[in-house]
């Protein structure tokens, strides 16, 4: 089993000033951290600088995005060529933001997680239902939809290199987390979605990670389930002492 993932994503948040201070402050509060696989995800624009600023920490970065073309005419477009050269390891792939606001579809993820294998970078894929989906009891059809489109055509042995995210779009932002229980339900169900997909081989490295409203004092419960081998946070992530607390998660 791998070890646990716990992933900032500051999205479009901190000049590269605000983000040096960041990346100090958590290099201080995260030594010696190594039973946790930590991740953030910075404004393009920061990447490479702060690559060289973790270099001797447990800190590694991912991008927020990226193209699947490997380069040509396509103004204002990142690929995964470039965030691997400026120091990522992985790239968040479809999230609800980048489908609402900028009309990503399950089409435009799965390319995007087959460049980003194609690259060298791990993709981490996220997935979630609405509110109106979660009250009419579509939760679990919604996401494992959307993971059977994103890994469309995938060989099994591209699921090693693969992290999935269940981030509910009514808990992203909101201060409502789902809770242990209701994410554990969906993770169980992608986890099953897995298996019936994949061989079991592929599968032992997948991680399953929640986001959505991770904060200090909601990390150790959310942990302590079965199927939650991480998280993504968002808001909490930006706040060096909060997002060192939710790293040091105590599972209970
Ligand atoms: P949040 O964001 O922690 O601020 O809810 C999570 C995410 O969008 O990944």
């Amino acid at each position: 089993m791998l070890r646990p993932l716990i992933a900032g994503n500051w999205k479009m948040n901190t000049n590269i000033h605000q983000g040096v201070e960041l990346v100090i402050r958590l290099r201080e509060l995260l030594k010696g951290v190594d039973a946790v696989e930590v991740l953030l995800a910075p404004p393009f624009t920061s990447i490479y600088h702060l690559s060289h600023l973790v270099a001797d920490s447990p800190i590694r970065l991912c991008g927020q995005n990226l193209f699947w073309e490997k380069s040509g005419a396509f103004t204002g477009e990142i690929s995964g060529d470039m965030l691997k050269t400026a120091g990522c390891d992985y790239v968040i792939i479809g999230h609800s933001e980048r489908r609402e606001y900028f009309k990503e579809s399950d089409e435009t993820v799965n390319k995007k997680v087959v460049a980003a294998i194609r690259d060298g970078l791990k993709p981490i894929i996220c997935v979630g239902e609405t509110l109106e989906e979660r009250e009419k009891g579509k939760s679990i059809s919604k996401v494992k939809l959307q993971v059977k489109k994103a890994l469309a055509g995938l060989p099994g042995g591209a699921l090693r290199d693969i992290t999935l995210a269940y981030e509910p779009i009514w808990a992203i932002g909101t201060g409502k987390t789902a809770s242990p229980e209701e994410a554990e339900e969906v993770h169980n169900a992608l986890r099953e979605l897995l298996f019936e997909m994949f061989d079991t081989d592929s599968l032992k490295n997948t991680r399953i990670i929640y986001g959505g409203s991770v904060k200090a004092d909601n990390i150790d419960s959310l942990m302590s389930q079965p199927n939650i081998d991480g998280a993504l946070v968002g808001g909490a992530s930006l706040k060096a002492e909060d997002f060192a607390r939710i790293v040091k998660f105590l599972p209970r």
